[in-house]
């Protein structure tokens, strides 16, 4: 077999066997195949697209490509959840407690954050004492004891995936959704997990920016899961506008812990709550979705979902007492406030705007080796569609750097946001459910 002739019948719109696409993926991963013919390739892909029978068989592919988790030690359905990213999406930190309180075990491995924010791993460790490095023995007995785990994820979960994104990256091949849907499930068909729950998201703060768009990559995503043999459910969930109202680390988990105890924003409570729901449907936990979603709100509103929340973080080593005093979390020397320039109805939030000003705070990473600081982020006042007067804050900014980048930062908000005269029509949160 030759590189070349699999890319010329790609470029010329032939549909690649199973065969020939492990060709590729291990030639390029042991350095047989060199970038350029991995990025013809992957270019040909982009232009010609793949069937969903190339795609599962990518995905298996890049999935067989490094270490595979073994979950069978845990018993019950193992269910894994996924976002497409956005910004403020501290779902997680929510969802894992609260779909383990339902019985459902939650063995998740989940990633660092590179540009806006932190990653989920990020957020955990900004509670004092968190260790997300646990082995493997400790991390599945955990999972049996407690039915919960998350940990940070194993640097060979799926090379080559790594090695062809970083690529894509670099050859403007990123927005091919047979490759995203590929990268996705490749990692979570790699780590493990029996069922898996996507949200993906969609609009200004998301990598798709549109509806069809993300319904076509959660069509594709579902249909890789259907045809390994994981169960897949995808949500559509609205990044217009950031996801409730903290963006950075520490004021994340605050966030979060405030949603377990029942006091959360309304959009993040719903996600969570529907995230959760298919969650608890596909662990077998309950018959229906809207059985799994009362389910839910029972172990939010009796106070079961906090509680795993607090054994979670002592069984790994964080301070648990966050829980029930979130002062104890890290807190940045100085809040700002941004204010409104002119008067009317907040009819646009550029969530990667946001992000963007978070990370220059010092809450993400510009550079890999970048550190974080735990404490610093925006919170928001004002979301789409709330009212405003000139002078009213729109967000507050909680920083520990210099006046002058501040300003910068403060600007950047305060660009962010868009304000008109008329008040925008609603969008809906949730958009649609692919099963
Ligand atoms: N996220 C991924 O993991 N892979 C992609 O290709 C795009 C987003």
């Amino acid at each position: 077999m030759r590189a070349v002739d699999l890319i010329q019948k790609k470029r010329d719109g032939g549909e690649l066997t199973a065969k020939e696409l492990t060709f590729l993926v291990d030639g390029y991963c042991d350095g047989g195949i060199p970038d350029y013919q991995m990025s013809a390739w992957a270019m040909a892909v982009l232009f010609r697209g793949m069937t969903p029978k190339e795609t599962a068989a990518l995905t298996l592919a890049m999935a067989n490509s490094g270490d595979q988790v073994d979950l069978a030690p845990i018993a019950g359905v193992k269910v894994d959840k996924h976002s497409t990213g956005g910004v403020g999406d501290k779902t997680t930190l929510i969802i894992a407690p609260l779909v383990a309180s339902a019985g459902v075990p939650v063995a998740k491995m989940s990633g660092r954050g590179l540009g806006h924010t932190g990653g989920t791993i990020d957020k955990l460790e900004s509670i004092a004492g968190f260790q997300t490095e646990l082995s493997r023995e400790k991390f599945l007995e955990q999972v049996n004891e407690l039915g919960l785990s998350v940990i940070g994820q194993s640097g060979n979960l799926a090379p080559a995936d790594k090695k062809l994104y970083a690529l894509r990256d670099v050859t403007a091949t990123v927005e091919s959704i047979p490759l995203i849907a590929s990268s996705v499930m490749s990692k979570k068909i790699a780590a493990g997990a029996d069922a898996i729950v996507l949200d993906v998201k969609t609009g200004s703060g998301a990598f798709m920016k549109t509806v069809e768009d993300s319904e076509k990559l959660a069509q594709a995503m579902v249909e890789i899961g259907t045809q390994v043999g994981r169960q897949t459910a995808a949500v559509i969930s609205d990044m217009d506008q950031p996801l409730g109202f903290a963006i950075g680390n520490a004021l994340e988990v605050r966030e979060a812990i405030e949603t377990l105890q029942g006091n959360g924003p309304s959009d993040l409570t719903e996600l969570c709550l529907t995230l959760g729901a298919h969650m608890v449907v596909l662990g077998g936990k309950a018959a229906t979705f809207a059985e799994a979603k009362e389910l839910l709100q029972r172990q939010l509103d009796n106070g079961e979902a906090l509680k795993k929340f607090k054994q979670f973080v002592e069984a790994q080593g964080g301070n648990a007492s966050v829980a029930d005093d979130v002062a104890l979390l890290p807190q940045a020397a100085e809040q700002v406030e941004v204010k409104a320039a002119s008067a009317g109805y907040i009819s646009a939030i550029d969530a990667e705007q946001l992000g963007v000003a978070a990370m220059l705070l010092g809450a993400g990473r510009a550079t890999k080796d970048a550190t974080i600081d735990y404490s610093v982020g925006i919170t928001i006042r004002k979301k789409v569609g709330d009212p405003v007067s000139e002078g009213d804050t729109l967000a507050v900014l909680h920083t520990c750097a210099q006046d002058a980048a501040v300003d910068d930062v403060s600007a950047k908000v305060r660009d962010a946001y868009a304000i008109a005269a008329d008040k925008p029509a609603e969008r809906p949160l949730l958009l649609s459910v692919v099963t």
